[in-house]
């Protein structure tokens, strides 16, 4: 894989009361998201849908989840960028229920992924990366998607023990031999 192309992260992340975590000012996902733009050298972009999720109720927050996973919503977002003009995106969300939120897919079919490296990433609590690497790559038509190959990190160990999620960041773009 050719590493030296322009490279972007783009995430998706739940601030507020979240799981395991209480109420978070900064989300999860987003933590590791400036991490690797940081050690790469990556410009970023927040995926923000137009009606966020409610934060003062994790309960409310995955009642609204589930309604857009059950009917295969696509939430409409605020902004853009130009993944055209990228080479290799990152992307990362939070595991829920083994899918990326469905913003991320309203955000992804935006746009042209022909010929471009899709490395996903994750925060979870258990669950891991949970098959939504393939979800990605399916979504991204004529991407190369590094599928098995993404990074997975507890979401309360990226909040909470940031020392410990670094090292895992690093050791894995260090793997991917994408360090700046
Ligand atoms: C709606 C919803 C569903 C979730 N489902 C799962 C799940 O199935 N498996 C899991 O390991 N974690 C699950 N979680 C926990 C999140 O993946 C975890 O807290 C993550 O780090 C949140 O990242 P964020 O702060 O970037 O949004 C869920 C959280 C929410 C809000």
């Amino acid at each position: 894989m050719n590493t030296d192309g322009k490279k972007l992260v783009v995430f998706f992340s739940h601030t507020g009361e979240n799981y395991n975590v209480g109420y978070i000012e900064k989300g999860n996902t987003n933590i590791l998201a400036d991490m690797i733009a940081e050690a790469t050298g990556a410009d970023t972009f927040e995926i923000v849908p137009e009606k966020g999720y409610p934060k003062d109720s994790y309960n409310d927050c995955i009642e609204i989840a589930k309604e857009e996973l059950q009917s295969d919503a696509r939430p409409a977002v605020k902004g853009d960028v130009n993944v055209e003009d990228y080479d290799i995106i990152f992307i990362g969300y939070p595991n829920w229920w083994g899918n990326p939120p469905m913003c991320v897919y309203t955000f992804i079919e935006k746009h042209d992924w022909n010929g471009k490296t899709v490395i996903p990433f994750i925060t979870h609590e258990g669950s891991g990366m949970g098959g939504t690497d393939r979800k990605i790559a399916a979504a991204c038509k004529g991407a190369n998607t590094l599928t098995g190959k993404g990074l997975a990190v507890q979401g309360k160990v990226a909040q909470e023990n940031q020392a410990s999620a670094q090292k895992s960041v690093e050791r894995w773009l260090e793997g991917l031999g994408m360090k700046k």
